[in-house]
């Protein structure tokens, strides 16, 4: 009798574990579990999701390129970028000619990123820094993007409401929302269509268009109502001091120094 209730603790334990850290990724464990995880992951990471490099082009680079064809030159923001996937099918756009920066927590997902993004440095600029709280004044990108990252934060209608808030009038977003069987296993976490769309528009957003994309995702597209011109199209000059709060860095090789308090961030990867 003893035993038996041993071996179905165990099984009991087994199965709660492989559903925290398998199954829902650490979400109910902390933004450190999380972090942890892809740590761990992040030298498997583009092996495992093995993504179609065409369909990348297809369905994020050209598509988000041809949307900022009429800015310029635009800065955008990828919130979670992890190996930086979408900064690269951005980035190869031959007629996209803006700036990106990738924030993401794990430094090894980071350094994955740099791998494939330096050959576009100085346009492309990575730290180290979850998505809340972000360094920058109201409205200074383009685009936001927060594709496969919403589930794995402390709040996903929080981190939107903060890309909300450093993202232009008449700015883009672009995110996902998790579905299928593994939305299942996140609950509290993940939303139904309508409970998305609700979530966007309540924090701001309108034009949200939500397509069927992959497996385990709805790629969402959403727009910020109204209009305004961006001052600037480099991360340098919107990024807020770390020390004094002030925007405007300059630029020092891979390094940017605050032009006020001259503080410094060492890069290519910059701590924050
Ligand atoms: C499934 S990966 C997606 C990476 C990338 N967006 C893509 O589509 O390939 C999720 C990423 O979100 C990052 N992440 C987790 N919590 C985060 C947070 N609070 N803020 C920003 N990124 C976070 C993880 O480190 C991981 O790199």
């Amino acid at each position: 009798m003893t035993l038996v209730v041993i071996g179905v603790s165990l099984a009991a334990l087994g199965g709660l574990l492989y559903w925290q850290l398998v199954l829902a990724e650490g979400v109910y464990l902390g933004q450190g579990m999380v972090t942890l995880l892809y740590d761990r992951v992040a030298p498997r990471y583009d092996s495992i999701k093995g993504y179609d490099p065409q369909a990348e082009d297809l369905i994020l680079g050209r598509p988000v390129a041809t949307m900022l064809g009429h800015v310029g030159t635009p800065l955008i923001l990828d919130v979670g970028t992890g190996t930086g996937r979408v900064i690269a099918a951005v980035m190869q756009q031959p007629d996209f000619q803006g700036h990106a920066l990738g924030i993401d927590p794990s430094a090894p997902m980071l350094e994955k990123a740099w791998e494939k993004l330096r050959v576009y440095e100085p346009r492309v600029t990575l730290m180290r820094k979850t998505g809340d709280n972000l360094p920058f004044p109201d409205g200074a990108f383009d685009a936001i993007i927060l594709v496969e990252m919403l589930e794995f934060t402390p709040s996903p209608a929080a981190q939107i409401a903060e890309a909300v808030r450093v993202l232009r009038p008449g700015g883009l977003v672009i995110t996902s929302r998790r579905r299928g069987a593994g939305a299942a296993m996140m609950p509290g976490k993940v939303h139904s269509k309508a409970g998305f769309e609700r979530m966007l528009t309540g924090a701001g957003l309108a034009e949200v268009r939500i397509f069927p994309w992959q497996v385990d995702y709805d790629l969402v597209w959403a727009l910020k109502p109204g209009s305004q011109p961006k001052p600037s199209h480099r991360v340098e000059d919107v990024l807020q001091c770390p020390c004094c709060s002030r925007t405007g860095m300059l630029r020092e090789g891979d390094d940017l120094r605050c032009a006020h308090c001259d503080t410094i961030r060492t890069g290519p990867i910059i701590e924050y």
